[in-house]
């Protein structure tokens, strides 16, 4: 018999339902909050509050673009964590009221789990290669950055992951010091393309093992533009895109680095990212060139499964729903990661 799952994504600044038929997208809405860009960053209690505005349009949205009632659906998959309590809350809240008043069941899902199994999510006519397991994500958002090792679609293990900040805040915190806008991923990626990224050096952490640290090259970043200011006070203007290019590199020969160890480490080729930043186009040719130099298999998310939506999270529940599992009414959201690994 046919499965439809909605999915319901809440977790940070993009609201998003989705609708997933035996696997086959029939609908993805997300509505990105605009509020957040006067102040550089997400304000959780604006954040909260836009959910609240633009949860039930867009849910009614993605059921009539899918062509579905409430009453057809087999589950209801929703985010539980981690992310903004404020934000969890109200998707949480929406999901176990919707799940109650049409009867089905309510499967909830890891955010993360959600960014890795992005790319399992199938569509019509288009060809899709999906990895085999066990297989290596490189996961990589504005909250998270870790290595995990997918040994089947509910069972992960995280080898290596970020002792301070993702390398996603490290794209934002710097555009928003150089002045040049939020999100800074886009921004940062977009004149990283116009730009030298040889011409200048940034500090690389030394963190043992598998785990990442990006608030070094942060500060290293802060201090040069500082120094360089004070001798010249167009400097910043006049080579935004070297610095972003140079910039850029530095990040992503730190994420490559961990990564090609994890691979040598697990003897694992089949190699795929996951999260915001796998939308940066430096990173995506990276991972292919590394890929192609070391006989890995590469997997590369299509630009809308990269940032937060609910496609991901509905196919995430999809498996859950599969294996039987269920999540009881009274399950409250989570904001950090804790136990991520066994949910
Ligand atoms: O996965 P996501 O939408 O939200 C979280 O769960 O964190 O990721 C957002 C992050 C932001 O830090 C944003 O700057 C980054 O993804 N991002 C990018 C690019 N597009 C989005 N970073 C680098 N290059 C991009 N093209």
């Amino acid at each position: 018999m046919s499965e439809i799952i909605l999915g319901i994504e809440s977790s940070c600044d993009d609201t998003s339902a989705a609708v997933l038929q035996d696997r086959v997208l029939l609908s993805n809405v997300i509505a990105s909050q605009q509020v957040h860009k006067d102040y550089g960053g997400v304000v959780p209690e604006l954040a909260s509050r836009a959910h609240e505005l633009n949860i039930v349009p867009v849910v009614s949205e993605a059921l009539s673009r899918a062509g579905v009632k409430s009453s057809e659906l087999s589950a209801i998959a929703f985010t539980r964590g981690p992310g903004l309590l404020g934000s969890l809350l109200v998707g949480t809240s929406f999901a176990k009221a919707l799940s109650l008043s049409v009867g089905c069941p309510l499967i909830e899902v890891n955010h993360l789990q959600g960014h890795v199994l992005a790319g399992f999510v199938r569509q019509k006519d288009v060809a899709v290669r999906e990895p085999s397991f066990p297989f290596l994500c490189l996961l990589v958002s504005g909250g998270n950055s870790q290595i995990v090792k997918v040994n089947d679609p509910l069972h992960f293990e995280i080898l290596g992951q970020t002792i301070d900040d993702a390398v996603g805040e490290a794209f934002d915190k710097c555009s928003k010091m150089m002045g040049l806008g939020y999100p800074g991923g886009p921004v940062i990626d977009r004149l990283a393309k116009l730009g030298n990224p040889d011409r200048f050096k940034f500090a690389k952490p030394r963190v043992p093992g598998l785990d990442y640290s990006f608030s070094g090259i942060k500060t290293s970043l802060l201090y040069f533009v500082r120094d360089e200011m004070a001798k010249d006070s167009a400097f910043l203007e006049n080579n935004k895109e070297d610095i972003c290019a140079s910039f850029q590199k530095a990040l992503i020969d730190i994420l490559m680095d961990k990564l090609v160890k994890a691979a040598r480490q697990t003897g694992i080729t089949q190699i795929a990212i996951g999260g915001g930043v796998s939308a940066n186009s430096g990173l995506r040719t990276r991972i292919v060139e590394e890929g192609r130099k070391r006989g890995w298999e590469t997997f590369l998310p299509e630009f809308k499964f990269t940032t937060d939506n609910a496609a991901m999270i509905a196919i995430a529940g999809h498996f859950h729903y599969l294996a039987g599992e269920r999540c009881p009414l009274d399950a409250a959201p989570y904001s950090r990661a804790v136990n991520a690994e066994s949910r």
